[in-house]
């Protein structure tokens, strides 16, 4: 087994004990994310984390649960993406002995076992048509029916979800129930992709190399400058868990104190190569060249201000109706106005109003 990323570190800004697991640079876009987390937490809203694979949405799920009044009962996950729907059924709402096929014995599901706790569906973006309705079901009636039982039971669970799929876009295309979006997406949260966070990398590498030198007993001073640089020039699809593998790996490998790009895996070590026109490229008239850095500024933008048109154009000195028009020209999507727009009409209850009531 290798050793596990760090859980118990405190980070610069600490709202609770959950949520410092969450290890960030003060000026960090994920700053804001705990703050809104952390201020949602204690209400009973399901709440949908969106982000790419690795960027701590169960984390952040475990805070949430930790810092609501649900924090002394359960917190119990599951992954909705690796089953088929009747073993997936049978893990939620359990079920009778002989059900289906490869039922042995009675079985209680997880969301009796997270009665007056927290459930955490992750990968929801996964599952069927078919199980989306049962879930709706279970949602509105507050009642699972193990399967092949006749009788139902009352469940008094908050449901946490996540997904790495644009889940909007999923609704739209018909992949997604859009009645179960809504019960879900009670209070969507985002979580930036590492490389939209530069600030975090260089102090999560180093929080990562103590926890890994302690973890595998071997004494490591810390990363060489050009490391961190180099490491900076990655774009970390795996994002923090990528990370962590990679610093991991290096503490391994060391057979001095620092640890430099000679220690890099393959990829990292490709990828690590100086590149000054990484966006503009060498091609082009002038003027798409630097369309092409405008397009790139504000994509970049888009995903730290989680879609929200309002803050991008104030971030950028633009105006709205100026960011739309680039955002069209473009072809850049997922962007959201602050005041509801973007949920198809309805108006969902805004929680920093819930709060003030
Ligand atoms: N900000 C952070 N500080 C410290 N550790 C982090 C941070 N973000 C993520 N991690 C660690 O990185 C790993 C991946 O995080 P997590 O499992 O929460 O990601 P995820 O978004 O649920 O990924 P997936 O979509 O693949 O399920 C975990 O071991 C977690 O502890
Ligand atoms: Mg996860």
């Amino acid at each position: 087994m290798t050793a596990q990323p760090p859980r118990p570190l405190m980070s610069s800004a600490s709202p609770g004990p959950g949520f410092a697991r969450l290890l960030h640079a003060p000026d960090s876009p994920l700053t804001e994310v705990i703050a809104v987390a952390h201020k949602i937490a204690v209400f009973d809203i399901p709440v949908l984390l969106t982000g790419e694979s690795g960027t701590g949405k169960e984390l952040l799920a475990r805070a949430i649960h930790d810092a609501s009044p649900r924090a002394g009962g359960a917190f119990v996950v599951e992954n909705c993406g690796a089953l088929p729907d009747p073993l997936l059924e049978s893990e939620l709402f359990g079920c009778r002995k002989g059900a289906f096929t490869g039922a042995h014995e009675d079985r209680i599901g997880l969301f009796e076992q997270a009665n007056g706790g927290t459930i955490f569906l992750d990968e929801i973006g996964e599952t069927s048509p078919a199980f989306q309705v049962k879930l709706l079901r279970v949602l509105q009636e507050g009642e699972i029916r193990p399967l092949g039982a006749s009788v139902t039971r009352k469940v008094n669970v908050r449901v946490l979800t996540a997904t790495n799929r644009d889940l909007e876009e999923e609704v739209r295309d018909r992949r997604f129930r859009r009645d179960l979006y809504y019960r879900l997406a009670g209070f969507p949260i985002h979580l930036p992709a590492l490389r939209h966070r530069p600030g975090d990398l260089p102090l999560l590498a180093e929080a990562f190399a103590r926890h890994a030198s302690s973890a595998l007993n071997k004494p490591v001073a810390g990363l060489t400058p050009e490391a961190l640089a180099r490491l900076a020039r990655h774009d970390w699809p795996g994002n923090v868990r990528e990370l962590y593998n990679e610093i991991q790996r290096m503490v391994a490998l060391a057979e001095s104190p620092w640890l430099d790009p000679s220690l890099f895996s393959p990829t990292l070590a490709l990828a690590g190569d100086p590149d000054p026109t990484p966006v503009v490229g060498t091609t082009g008239t002038l003027r798409t060249r630097v369309e092409r850095f405008e397009a790139e500024i504000i994509d970049e933008a888009l995903e730290r201000h989680n879609g929200n048109i309002s803050r991008v154009a104030r971030d950028l000195g633009l105006s709205r109706v100026g960011l739309r028009g680039k955002m069209l020209r473009y072809g850049l999507a997922g962007g959201r106005e602050e005041e509801g727009e973007g949920w198809g009409g309805q108006a969902p209850p805004d929680p920093s109003d819930l709060q003030k009531r």
